[in-house]
C-alpha cells in the first residue's frame, strides 16, 4: 500500500496534504518572523545575531505531521542561512536551531542538514487550489534564501517534475505484477505509457533556463546549498557542530541537498533494473558475489548514499521495490520472441537516458562554465582587489584553488556521465 509509505498516487513523493504555509500554534509566531523576513535578514547579515538570541522552542506544539515537516523546513532553511550567511561560514549551529531540529529530525527520518525533502518536496504551494500541481504555471515556493524568482524556479522545476512523474509509481507497480502474471501486452502498455511520460519530464528538465540564471545561480543560490562532506573547499572542513545544549555536540558531516535524494528518479532506475556503481567503477563481467569477495570494504556509492537524506518511509519503499523489480528479467526472457516488449522497454531507458544528457548540459551551464568564468576573474585581478573581492562576496572565496564539486560532494561531470552511461546498460544484452 503506497499510503504506508508516505506515497500518493497521484503527485508520488510530493505529500498528499499540501505543505502548510504557517504554522498554526502562534507559540511558533518567532519562526513564521524569521522565515518572513529571511532573505532581509541575511542580506543585512543580521541572520545571525537574531538566532543567536532566539528562544530555544520546543517541538511540544508540533501535532500533525505537515506541521513537522514544515518545522523542518523552516529550521533547515535558518540553519543553511545561519552557516553561510556571512562572510565566512560558521561551523556551529546555535541551540535555538540544532535543540529543535534534532528532534524534528528524529521524527521524521531525514538528517539534520537541509534536503532535496527540505528544499523541494516540502515547500510548495498551489497558486490556486483548484489547480493541479504537475503546472509550473501554477506553482509558488514558501521559503527561499534570496527572495529571487531564480531560486523559486530552480525548486519548483523539480516540484513539477515529482507530481507529473507521480502517476509512473502505481502504473510500473502494475507493471511488475502483469510480469508477474506473464501478461506481456500489459506490461509493454505500461512501458509505452512510462516512456512518454518521461519525455515530458524531459521537457520540464529543459524549462530551467527560462527563469533561472546560470550566474546567478552559481553565486548566489548555490552557496546557500553547500554541504559539509566531499567539498572541504566550501569552507567547512571539518563539518557542523549541531550544538542542542546538551555539551556533547561533536562534528558531523553531510551532503548539501541535491536532487540525487530524489526518491522519484531512484525509483526510475530501480523498476528498469538500471544499476549504479560507485563512481570510477567499471562494469565487471563476473558475478557480483565474485565481485563482493575481492573487495572487502564496499566501495562508497553516491546514488545508494543519497537514500539515507530521503524521508525514511520513502527509502524504505525504495527498498522494498528493489526487492520486487523484475521487469528487465522478463523482457531479457522474451528478447527474442516479444519485439514490442523489447521497443517499449528500449524506448524507457532512451528517454531516460537522454533526461540525464538534458540534465548534464544544464550542469555544464549552470556551475561548470561559471566556475571557469570565476576562476579566469580571479586570476586577472591584483592582490589587493582580491583581497577586497575576498571580502565581499562569499561565493568567489579562495575561487582560484577550489576544486569544483556538486552540493552533493560528487566530482559533476564524471559522477553524471557515467550514471547517463550506466543507465542504458541493460540494453546492450544479445540485441
Ligand atoms: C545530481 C546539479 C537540477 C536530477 C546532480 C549533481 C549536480 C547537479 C552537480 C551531482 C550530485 C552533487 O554532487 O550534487 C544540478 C543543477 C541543476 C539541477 C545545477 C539546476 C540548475 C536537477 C533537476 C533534476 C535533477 C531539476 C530532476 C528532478 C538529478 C539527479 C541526480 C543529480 C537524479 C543524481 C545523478 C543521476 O541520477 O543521474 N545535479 N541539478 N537535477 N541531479 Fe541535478
Ligand atoms: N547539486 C546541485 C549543485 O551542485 C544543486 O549545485
Amino acid at each position: 500500500n503506497l499510503a504506508d509509505y508516505g506515497i500518493s498516487p497521484t503527485h508520488g513523493f510530493l505529500p498528499d496534504a499540501l505543505p502548510l504555509t504557517r504554522l498554526p500554534d502562534p507559540y511558533y509566531n518567532k519562526w513564521e518572523a524569521i522565515a518572513t523576513n529571511l532573505q532581509n535578514l541575511i542580506l543585512s547579515k543580521r541572520l545571525r545575531g537574531v538566532i543567536d538570541r532566539l528562544p530555544v522552542l520546543s517541538t511540544i506544539g508540533l501535532e500533525h505531521d505537515t506541521e513537522w515537516r514544515r518545522a523542518y523546513m523552516l529550521l533547515t532553511f535558518f540553519a543553511h542561512g545561519y552557516i553561510w550567511g556571512g562572510d565566512t561560514p560558521c561551523d556551529r549551529v546555535p541551540p535555538s536551531i540544532s535543540a529543535p531540529l534534532l528532534k524534528v529530525c528524529n521524527h521524521l527520518e531525514v538528517p539534520p542538514v537541509s534536503t532535496y525533502a527540505a528544499s523541494v518536496l516540502w515547500n510548495f504551494k498551489p497558486l490556486f487550489v483548484d489547480g493541479g500541481i504537475d503546472s509550473l504555471d501554477n506553482l509558488a515556493t514558501l521559503v527561499t534564501f534570496t527572495g529571487s524568482l531564480d531560486e523559486s524556479w530552480f525548486y519548483l522545476v523539480s516540484v513539477a517534475i515529482e507530481a507529473r512523474g507521480g502517476p509512473i509509481i502505481p502504473l510500473m507497480l502494475a507493471a511488475v505484477e502483469a510480469a508477474r502474471a506473464g501478461d506481456s501486452t500489459t506490461v509493454t502498455r505500461c512501458l509505452r505509457a512510462f516512456a512518454e511520460r518521461l519525455d515530458d519530464l524531459g521537457e520540464l528538465l529543459r524549462r530551467m533556463h527560462e527563469n533561472c540564471d546560470p550566474g546567478f545561480f552559481y553565486r548566489r543560490i548555490r552557496t546557500f546549498l553547500a554541504g559539509s562532506k566531499n567539498m572541504a573547499d566550501a569552507g567547512l572542513p571539518h563539518g557542523v557542530k549541531w550544538d542542542d545544549g546538551s555539551g556533547t555536540s561533536e562534528y558531523v558531516q553531510y551532503s548539501g541537498p541535491s536532487n540525487a535524494q530524489s526518491s522519484l528518479i531512484q525509483f526510475f532506475d530501480i523498476i528498469l533494473g538500471i544499476e549504479h556503481r560507485p563512481t570510477g567503477e567499471k562494469r565487471d563481467p563476473s558475478s557480483e558475489s565474485e565481485r563482493e569477495g575481492r573487495s572487502a570494504v564496499p566501495k562508497h556509492n553516491f546514488i545508494r548514499d543519497m537514500r539515507r537524506y530521503m524521508p525514511g518511509p520513502h527509502a524504505r519503499f525504495l527498498q522494498h521495490v528493489g526487492a520486487v523489480a523484475n521487469i528487465r528479467e522478463f523482457v531479457e526472457s522474451r528478447r527474442t520472441t516479444d519485439l514490442n516488449l523489447s521497443i517499449a522497454y528500449d524506448a524507457c531507458l532512451a528517454m531516460l537516458r537522454a533526461f540525464r544528457d538534458i540534465h548534464i548540459a544544464i550542469v555544464t551551464r549552470y556551475i561548470v562554465l561559471p566556475s571557469r568564468e570565476n576562476r579566469a576573474r580571479s586570476r586577472s585581478r591584483s592582490p589587493v582587489a582580491v583581497r577586497k573581492q575576498q571580502n565581499l562576496a562569499t561565493a568567489s572565496r579562495n575561487e582560484k584553488h577550489k576544486k569544483v564539486k556538486g552540493t552533493g560532494g560528487t566530482a559533476l561531470i564524471p559522477f553524471l556521465k557515467q550514471a547517463r552511461d550506466e543507465t542504458s546498460e541493460p540494453a546492450v544484452e544479445d540485441w
